[in-house]
């Protein structure tokens, strides 16, 4: 008898939890997004989005291939392996269209990005005090971006 009487209890329980279940199957089925799961833990749709995002930069190949003058200079100094953009900035658009002009570089604050002193820089990469060194002489007065140095 007593025993019937406590199972009450339990399948009140019982029945709860599967309110809960349900509520929550419900929830995820509107709130997880359509492709996610699909080819693993994201959303499958990102991978496509991503790719349809436009391009910023073209890469040193691109500019090269009209650019061969500059390339060929580059070889020869110390900026060998510093990419074009790396210094130009993006310039996907430039490259696609080239009536659109790149806008001048300001290498008194492009080449102390890299060059100015600091501690936390390997030792032997070339660094220089800007104000002892040039004293706001800009830098191309005396050192060819592209090759001479
Ligand atoms: C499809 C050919 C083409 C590609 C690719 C290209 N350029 Fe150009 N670029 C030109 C032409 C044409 C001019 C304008 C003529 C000139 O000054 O040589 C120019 C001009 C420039 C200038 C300005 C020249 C000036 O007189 O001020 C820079 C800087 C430049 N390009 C850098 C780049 C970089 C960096 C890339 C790679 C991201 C690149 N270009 C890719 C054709 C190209
Ligand atoms: C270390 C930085 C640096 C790198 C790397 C670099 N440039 Fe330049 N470039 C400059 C500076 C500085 C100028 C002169 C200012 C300006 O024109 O904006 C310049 C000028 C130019 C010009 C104008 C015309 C000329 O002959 O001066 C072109 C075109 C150009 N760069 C293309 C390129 C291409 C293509 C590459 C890669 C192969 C490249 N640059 C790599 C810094 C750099
Ligand atoms: C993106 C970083 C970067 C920028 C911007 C940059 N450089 Fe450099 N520079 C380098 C690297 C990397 C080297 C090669 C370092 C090495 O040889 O270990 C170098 C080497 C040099 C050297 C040769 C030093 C030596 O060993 O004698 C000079 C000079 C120099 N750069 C001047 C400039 C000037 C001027 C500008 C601005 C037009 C500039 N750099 C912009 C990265 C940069
Ligand atoms: C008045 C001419 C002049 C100007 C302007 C100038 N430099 Fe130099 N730079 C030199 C000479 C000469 C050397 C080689 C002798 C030396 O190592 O001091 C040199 C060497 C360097 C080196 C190599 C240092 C090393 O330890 O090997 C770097 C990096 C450099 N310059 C960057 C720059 C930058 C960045 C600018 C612009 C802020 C600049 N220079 C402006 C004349 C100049």
């Amino acid at each position: 008898m007593s025993l019937t009487k406590d199972a009450g209890h339990l399948f009140r329980f019982a029945f709860l939890f599967v309110v809960a279940f349900v509520v929550f199957l419900l929830v995820r089925h509107f709130v997880v997004p359509k492709s996610f799961g699909e080819y693993g833990h994201y959303r499958g749709a990102a991978i496509g989005e991503i790719a349809a995002r436009p391009l910023h930069y073209a890469g040193h190949e691109t500019c090269e291939t009209c650019h061969a003058d500059i390339a060929e200079a580059k070889k020869a100094g110390k900026h060998e392996n510093v990419s074009c953009e790396a210094c130009h900035g993006p310039l996907a658009k430039h490259a696609n269209d080239p009536s659109i002009q790149p806008v001048k570089i300001n290498t008194t604050v492009l080449c102390i990005r890299c060059h100015a002193e600091s501690a936390a820089k390997p030792g032997g990469f070339p660094q220089i005090d800007p104000v002892q060194h040039s004293g706001g002489v800009p830098c191309e007065t005396c050192h060819q971006p592209h090759n001479g140095l």
